[in-house]
């Protein structure tokens, strides 16, 4: 079924039996459905799969699709269409931390390539790419709702805007040293203005 709706990705059956989530994250999940009534149970999909892409590696991979499918009672192919939509979700693994720098009008004008540039230098990495050792990937995004403190950026669910080269060194090595996956269901995320 999985390779059938995945299309060319492979679908590792003996992954697929291996993926649950953890006491915790089923209670999210429990709870997410519930504030749907049975027959709409479909609307509980965005929420679940940010748990799903915080639980399983910050990605969602076939096999974690057709697990959340399972889940939610419908069909694979559903999960898939929605989480190839979005672009906060995953189809690739990524780093721990996921730098989205927002590229759109304010933070353009305010120095956002610079800081793109000044990020890929110092990590030795292009736009799209990750950090050898799995630390850093660096993506680019649209408008983040911060526009009044560009140029800023997104790092799961914690946002720093007024950025400069100097926070983006301190930020860098604030991450690295916290060594963890950072995903938009953060409960510690930590804003800097
Ligand atoms: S333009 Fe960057 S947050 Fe709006």
């Amino acid at each position: 079924m999985g390779a059938q709706v995945h299309g060319t990705q492979d679908f590792d059956k003996v992954k697929r039996s291996e993926i649950k989530f953890s006491e915790e994250a089923m209670a999210t999940v429990q709870k997410i459905i519930s504030n749907y009534p049975p027959e709409k149970i479909k609307s509980a999909l965005l929420p679940v799969l940010h748990v799903a892409q915080a639980e399983f590696g910050g990605w969602l991979s076939p096999e974690t699709m057709d697990y959340v499918a399972e889940v939610l009672t419908i069909k694979p192919i559903e999960v898939f269409e929605v989480a190839s939509f979005y672009t906060m979700y995953n189809l690739k693994p990524v780093g721990k931390c996921t730098l989205e720098v927002c590229q759109t009008s304010s933070c353009w004008l305010n120095g956002a390539e610079d800081i793109v540039r000044y990020i890929e230098k110092k990590l030795n990495i292009k736009v799209g790419e990750t950090t050898k050792d799995g630390m850093f990937t660096l993506k680019t995004a649209e408008c983040l709702g911060s526009c009044g403190t560009a140029p800023m950026l997104q790092c799961g669910a914690s946002y720093h805007e007024n950025l400069t080269f100097e926070k983006v060194d301190a930020l860098l090595e604030q991450y690295k040293n916290e060594g963890r996956l950072r995903s938009y269901t953060d409960k510690d995320y930590h804003n800097t203005l």
